[in-house]
C-alpha cells in the first residue's frame, strides 16, 4: 500500500511565525507574564505545552477589560507583561484595549490578514459597501469586519450570495476569509456578477490555503482513503476535510493519532494524508509512521 503525505500539510507561514514568536519570548526570559489573545493556534497539544511554560491565554474581551482595569488600579497592578496577537488578527476595538493594558504588544497578525484589513478600511472610506465571504463568527472575519466604516455584510457562500438582495445602485468591494474554499469563492463571485451588482472583487484567499486545498484535492481524487489532521475548532482544517470528502468518500478527520480508527480493506492501495495550518509536524509524522507500519 502506498502512502502520500501532502507537501503543503501543516503549519503555514503565518502560524509558524506566531507560534515561534511565543516560543522566542519564553526563551528570552521576557519579564512578566506572556499572554496570547485567544489560543495562539487551534491545536490543543501546542496550547497546553505553552501553558505548561507559563503562557496565559486571554480568552475574550471581558478578560482583557479586567486586565486593563487591574492595571489602572495601583493596588492590583499586574507585573509587566507581553501580549502576542495571533495570526488571524483581532478587531480594532480589541487592538485598542490591548494597547491600553500598558503591556508590550507583539502583533503576529499574518501579513495576508493585515492586507485585508487595509483593503476593507480603504474601500469603505471611499464609500463602498463591503462583502466578506467567510464565517461570521470566526475571529479572523470579526477582525476584518471591524475595519469597515460603512456597511459590511458577511456571507458564508453561494447559497447566501443567491439570497443577497441589497441596493444594486451602490458600489461593493468583496473580500474573502484567507482560508475560504476557493471553488466556493468562485461560485459566490459568479452569483454576485450575474445578479447585477457593481462589485470589485479582491481575492484574498492566501497562497498557503490555495496550495494546500489544490494539493489535497489532487491526492484525494486518486486515494482510496484520505486522512485530514486538524484541530476540531480549526476552520481551515474543516474546509480541507470537506474538499477531500467530496473526492474520496473514505475520508477521516482526526486531531491526533489517538482519534484514528482506520478500517482499511485489502483493496486499499493508496492512502493520502494532509493537515490543516495549525497541525504541528510531529503529529503528521506520527500518523504517517503509524499508517506505513500497520497497513
Ligand atoms: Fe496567513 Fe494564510 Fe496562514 S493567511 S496565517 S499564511 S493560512
Amino acid at each position: 500500500m502506498e502512502v502520500i503525505v501532502a507537501e503543503h500539510a501543516g503549519f503555514c507561514f503565518g502560524v509558524t511565525k506566531a507560534v515561534d514568536t511565543v516560543y522566542e519570548q519564553i526563551a528570552k526570559g521576557t519579564s512578566g507574564y506572556i499572554y496570547t489573545y485567544g489560543p495562539i493556534i487551534h491545536n490543543e497539544t501546542v496550547v497546553s505545552d505553552l501553558e505548561k511554560k507559563g503562557v496565559r491565554v486571554i480568552n475574550d474581551i471581558d478578560e482583557l477589560e479586567e486586565l486593563v482595569a487591574e492595571n489602572k488600579d495601583n493596588s492590583k497592578k499586574q507585573p509587566a507583561g507581553t501580549i502576542v496577537i495571533r495570526s488571524h488578527g483581532v478587531t480594532r476595538q480589541v487592538q485598542t484595549l490591548i494597547e491600553k493594558t500598558g503591556f508590550d504588544v507583539i502583533d503576529a497578525t499574518c501579513p495576508f490578514v493585515k492586507r485585508i484589513h487595509k483593503v476593507v478600511a480603504e474601500e469603505s472610506q471611499k464609500g463602498k459597501s463591503i462583502i466578506v465571504v467567510g464565517s461570521a463568527n470566526h475571529p479572523e472575519v470579526e477582525g476584518i469586519v471591524s475595519y469597515g466604516d460603512g456597511k459590511v455584510y458577511v456571507i458564508d457562500g453561494p447559497e447566501s450570495a443567491a439570497e443577497f438582495d441589497e441596493n444594486r445602485e451602490l458600489d461593493y468591494t468583496l473580500v474573502a476569509q484567507t482560508t475560504f474554499n476557493k471553488k466556493k469563492f468562485q461560485e459566490t463571485v459568479e452569483i454576485f456578477k450575474n445578479n447585477g451588482y457593481n462589485i470589485n472583487i479582491v481575492n484574498t484567499i492566501c497562497n498557503a490555503t490555495d496550495e494546500r486545498q489544490t494539493e489535497a484535492e489532487e491526492i484525494a481524487s486518486k486515494a482510496d482513503a484520505m486522512i485530514v489532521i486538524g484541530g476540531a475548532h480549526s476552520s481551515n482544517s474543516r474546509k480541507l476535510y470537506e474538499i477531500c470528502k467530496e473526492k474520496c468518500a473514505d475520508t477521516y478527520f482526526i486531531q491526533t493519532l489517538e482519534d484514528l480508527h482506520l478500517n482499511l480493506t485489502k483493496n486499499v492501495k493508496l492512502v493520502g494524508i494532509t493537515a490543516g495550518a495549525s497541525t504541528p509536524k510531529n503529529i503528521i509524522e506520527e500518523v504517517q509512521n503509524y499508517v506505513r507500519t500497520n497497513f
